[in-house]
């Protein structure tokens, strides 16, 4: 499409927009009266309308029932984590039974590598990305500490070349190639936090598979945002968040995905607790602990039916409106939003940089903005006009227009106010 910039064709964009009244299914965050332009959804989603609802029906089981509601609540608690697998296997492209929503993702992280990073005599290093989210890079130094091994040793960074930002394709297949005798694990994000890229993760996937490494994935910055295919690509296991693009509320429940060919390998180590025993026995009360075969069986507590409530609500709007159709706004909407940033720099003589891949194939919705001189200060200043993005030291804004509910002319408004 060929974009112009203006009020005018930004409104036109919006009228013809297939999803436009999505919007309406959230909370847009406002203050006397005039909504934010809210361009953070890479951090923390917005509100469903049908958040309150969907509490509420648990909160009056919970006042009716009691202890009762376990069985015979209108979405029995004991049964909690099965209302999640359809939607989330289909945002993943997963079988229902690879996934199930539990925790946290820090904490889903760790109990995935006790569980896939196995290190065996010089096979006991992980590769991961340059720039990993600092939580994952914590998570993996204790693992490797645990196993009484040294972090410094045993943790490989793929860096981008000289001069770039991003990784190349070719570069981590070549980094995996030259430490395949001695790679344990690659462990790596499908988007990374900090550039916005989208990995190759198919590529990346083919290689680990044909090497025999087990292939890991953090898709905190991917689910809800891109369209992923965790099965066809390979991958051993994946943890993710559901507060970003899934918009499930501050510090909303996680999930795991855990490949089929590991669903039955009962001899894997894992942590455990009743949540993961057999469901047939679990109130049986064994003293021996049995898993459950696939990704359920790596759930330790019971649900935390509250926020989980609140995941029920979004979830059910991306059943409504898939995966395809969001992918094919958002890449147009950050393609405008894309369009019009470079105008506004060429116009001030490259005041910033995007470090985002320019590719649509190699990104989500998320454009990072490098900014140059008093970077800090312009992200004040348009935070105080009415936008809320987010700031990452040393120089970097974020800003993410999500296809659910931004529209073509607050990205119009927010290039024109980097006036
Ligand atoms: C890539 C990534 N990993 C880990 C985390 C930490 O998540 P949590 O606090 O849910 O463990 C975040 C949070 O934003 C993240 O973006």
């Amino acid at each position: 499409m060929k974009f112009e910039n203006s009020l005018l064709f930004a409104r036109q964009l919006d009228k013809q927009d297939p999803l436009k009244s999505y919007r309406n299914l959230f909370h847009i965050p406002a203050k006397n009266g005039k909504e934010f332009i809210y361009l953070c959804g890479n951090s923390l989603g917005l509100q469903p309308k049908a958040v309150e609802k969907q509490l509420k029906i648990e909160l009056d089981d919970w006042r009716k029932l009691g202890v009762e509601g376990h069985l015979h609540a209108k979405r029995p608690w004991l049964y909690y984590h099965h209302f999640f697998s359809k939607s989330i296997a289909k945002l993943i492209g997963a079988k229902e039974d690879e996934v199930v929503v539990m925790n946290q993702l820090t904490v889903n992280l760790n109990l995935m590598l006790i569980s896939f990073y196995r290190p065996n005599g010089k096979r006991n290093k992980i590769l991961v990305e340059a720039n990993e989210f600092p939580s994952d890079f914590y998570a993996i130094e204790q693992q490797i500490k645990l196993h009484g091994l040294n972090p410094e040793e045993c943790i490989i960074e793929a860096l981008p070349r000289e001069g770039e930002v991003t990784l190349r394709t070719e570069d981590i297949v070549a980094k995996i190639e030259q430490n395949k005798d001695e790679l344990a694990l690659v462990m790596f994000s499908a988007v990374n936090y900090y550039t916005g890229q989208l990995f190759d993760c198919a590529e990346i996937g083919r290689t680990c598979q044909r090497l025999g490494i087990n292939y890991g994935l953090d898709l905190a910055h991917a689910i809800g945002n891109v369209e992923l295919k965790l099965d066809d690509w390979g991958v051993d296991f994946a943890t993710w968040c559901s507060y970003k693009y899934l918009n499930s509320g501050p510090g909303g429940v996680s999930g795991v995905f855990v490949n089929n060919k590991h669903a039955k390998n009962f001899d894997l180590p894992r942590l455990a607790g009743w949540w993961g025993n057999d469901e047939k026995t679990r109130f049986k009360m064994p003293k021996h602990f049995a898993p459950q075969p696939g990704a359920a069986g790596w759930q330790i507590s019971n649900a935390p039916v509250l926020s989980m409530a609140a995941h029920k609500a979004s979830l059910e709007i991306f059943d409504k409106a898939g995966m395809k159709a969001l992918r094919k706004k958002s890449e147009l909407l950050t393609g405008y939003l894309e369009f019009l940033l470079k105008q506004k720099s060429s116009a001030h003589g490259a005041s910033f940089n995007l470090i985002t891949p320019v590719n649509k194939k190699d990104r989500g919705c998320q454009l990072s903005i490098q900014t140059k001189a008093n970077g800090k200060k312009l992200f004040e200043k348009i935070t105080k006009a009415g936008v809320i993005a987010d700031w990452r030291e040393p120089d970097v804004i974020r800003v993410a227009p999500v296809p659910l509910y931004n529209r073509f002319e607050e990205v119009w408004r927010f290039v024109n106010l980097l006036n």
